[in-house]
């Protein structure tokens, strides 16, 4: 720890009643408690859930947001037990080492023994979690940050992806993987996929069309056409265009049958509202998207009872959806669009975080020595 700085670079956010904005200054080092490491920050990613919680419309959070962090272990608590780092396991404890390659996700802490933790893949909504960013959780919008040794997610060197594109996956990548995984979609099914040419979305589509389904883009503008039909969308529905019924333009799109799977990723009741009409037979809606707590979606229980549709929740990924999203990455299939940025760009990005295509990606320091 002796030659640890005391003070580290953040970007913290602050909130008056003009609304909120990012400051960047430099704060002490999080305090490493007996069982947790400490974690030199090398990327991380900026989501849209960061916006979200920046407005504080989601609650109360840490000054520090940020959960799409990639950096290596600087040192270990008094109680972790030091430990090789040879495995090629992102969930084995030996990635439990100083020099270890890590990710901090939006899940940085679960109980292993609750009825959610015991439940397979369930840990995402362990009834003790902790979350990057909320209250009492700094982020990794910041140089360092303390994870606890019993929720690490190793991110191997052998997996051979740069920690600038790992950091997107930590939660835009493994969220839409997971949403698609969740929806049981199989291969060859359309799939729509609403905020397409945001940061989770265009994940979403690039996933959806790896694993062989037919993708319906629909986001707001003609800006974003070119990019969700270069993802591998085959149509893209523009539901800002006012001449246009977008449940009648996804059904016509689907030959009349409309989709097996709507992934409902833009923050908004009126994506959801859209996208419960233009469900096929037996489809799934999938709920991914986080509207604000006064907006609310309705149905009439006769869409289920006749229609036989389904709505299920996704919550981010387990640290096996994250080896298996960036697994993807790996191999060529899913390719991240990064926008390059710096800590100091986070005010920028903040404001501007609604008009661009791909995600941002902080890059601390000069300390990305992945290939
Ligand atoms: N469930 C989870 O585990 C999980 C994980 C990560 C993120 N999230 C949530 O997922 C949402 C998306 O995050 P993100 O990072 O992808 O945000 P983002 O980059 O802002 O993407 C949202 C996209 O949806 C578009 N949009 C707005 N209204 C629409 C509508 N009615 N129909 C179709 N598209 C519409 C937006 O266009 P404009 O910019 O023009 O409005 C934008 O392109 C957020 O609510 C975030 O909190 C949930
Ligand atoms: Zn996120
Ligand atoms: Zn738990």
């Amino acid at each position: 720890m002796s030659s640890l700085p005391s003070m580290m670079k953040a970007g913290v956010v602050r909130r008056d009643s003009s609304g909120f904005s990012f400051h960047i200054t430099t704060v002490p080092l999080p305090q490493l408690a007996p069982t947790d490491i400490l974690v030199r920050l090398t990327a991380t990613g900026v989501c849209g859930t960061d916006i979200g919680l920046a407005s504080g419309k989601l609650g109360p959070t840490h000054e520090i947001l940020g959960h799409e962090g990639v950096g290596r272990i600087v040192a270990l608590g008094s109680a972790v037990p030091a430990a090789s780092s040879s495995s090629s396991s992102p969930c084995a404890p030996d990635a439990v080492a100083v020099g270890a390659r890590v990710g901090l996700a939006w899940l940085r802490d679960a109980c292993g023994a609750c009825a959610f933790c015991l439940h397979p893949g369930g840990e995402t909504r362990c009834a003790a979690r902790r979350n990057s960013g909320r209250a009492g959780v700094g982020g990794t919008f910041a140089e360092y940050a303390v994870v606890p040794a019993r929720y690490v997610v190793g991110v191997p060197d052998e997996l051979g992806v740069r920690d600038d594109a790992v950091a997107p996956v930590l939660c835009g990548g493994v969220t839409a993987y997971k949403a698609l995984r969740e929806s049981g979609v199989a291969a060859g099914g359309w799939v729509a996929v609403s905020g397409a040419g945001g940061g989770v979305g265009a994940f979403a589509v690039q996933y959806a069309a790896a694993m062989g389904c037919r993708v319906v883009a629909l986001d707001a503008g003609d800006a974003k056409r070119a990019y969700c039909l270069a993802l591998g969308a085959e149509a893209y529905v523009d539901v800002a265009d006012e001449d246009q019924d977008v449940v009648a333009a996804v059904r016509s799109v689907t030959a009349g049958a409309g989709v097996a799977a709507a992934l409902a990723i833009a923050g908004t009741a009126k994506a959801y509202q859209a996208a419960l009409e233009f469900l096929g037979p037996f489809g799934t809606l999938v709920c991914v998207g986080i509207p604000p707590p006064w907006e609310t979606v309705s149905f009439h229980p006769l869409l289920f009872i006749d229609k036989g549709v389904r709505i299920v929740g996704s919550a981010v990924g387990t640290r096996e959806d994250i080896r298996d999203a960036l697994g993807f990455v790996a191999r060529g299939l899913v390719k991240p669009t990064v926008l390059p940025a710096k800590l100091e760009d986070l005010p920028h990005i903040a404001n501007t975080f609604a008009q661009v295509t791909g995600k941002y990606v902080i890059k601390f320091g000069e300390s990305d020595s992945e290939d």
